[in-house]
């Protein structure tokens, strides 16, 4: 497919519903995972124009920033700390209204206002997770839970 994005208005779900499949139709023949990572957050951060988009991979039992959209951020996380460790750790979504109520939010940037954390798990294993950060509070609920679900399942990852 040709690699610009048509970029979707109307609501979240109707957003969502225009960017999965041209998400999946990038991803399609593409074994690397690299590659893969950094088209989702594109993808992810065009469409919605979120603060910042991206991975941590799991890797030495710690996360390691990844592909990623956005500013610079803090490059190492430890299973339990902040939104991603915790994600990590329960091995389930995170979704922070107010980061500043969270406690030991890691502020990469202090722009930040609110954030969702989804685990990337195969066979039972959190390999990675993939984290979103919003300028606006509250921006996250169970329609991107259940969206940002779906995208990270169908990312190859061996
Ligand atoms: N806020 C995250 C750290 C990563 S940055 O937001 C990119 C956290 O508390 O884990």
């Amino acid at each position: 497919m040709a690699e610009d994005l048509v970029i979707a208005k109307g609501t979240k779900e109707e957003q969502y519903h225009s960017v999965i499949p041209q998400i999946k139709a990038l991803m399609e023949g593409e074994p690397d995972l690299v590659a893969n990572m950094a088209n989702v957050t594109a993808a992810l951060k065009e469409q919605f124009g979120w603060l910042w988009v991206g991975f941590y991979l799991v890797k030495n039992e710690e996360l390691v920033l990844g592909p990623f959209q956005g500013p610079v951020a803090c490059t190492r996380i430890r299973k339990g700390k902040g939104v991603c460790g915790a994600c990590w750790q329960r091995e389930e979504t995170v979704i922070v209204e107010d980061v500043e109520k969270f406690p030991g939010h890691i502020a990469c940037s202090s722009l930040s206002k609110s954030e969702i954390v989804v685990p990337v798990i195969r066979k039972n294993k959190v390999l990675a997770v993939l984290d979103v950060d919003s300028e606006s509070m509250s921006s996250f609920d169970e329609t991107d839970k259940q969206f940002l679900e779906e995208i990270v399942a169908s990312i190859p990852f061996n």
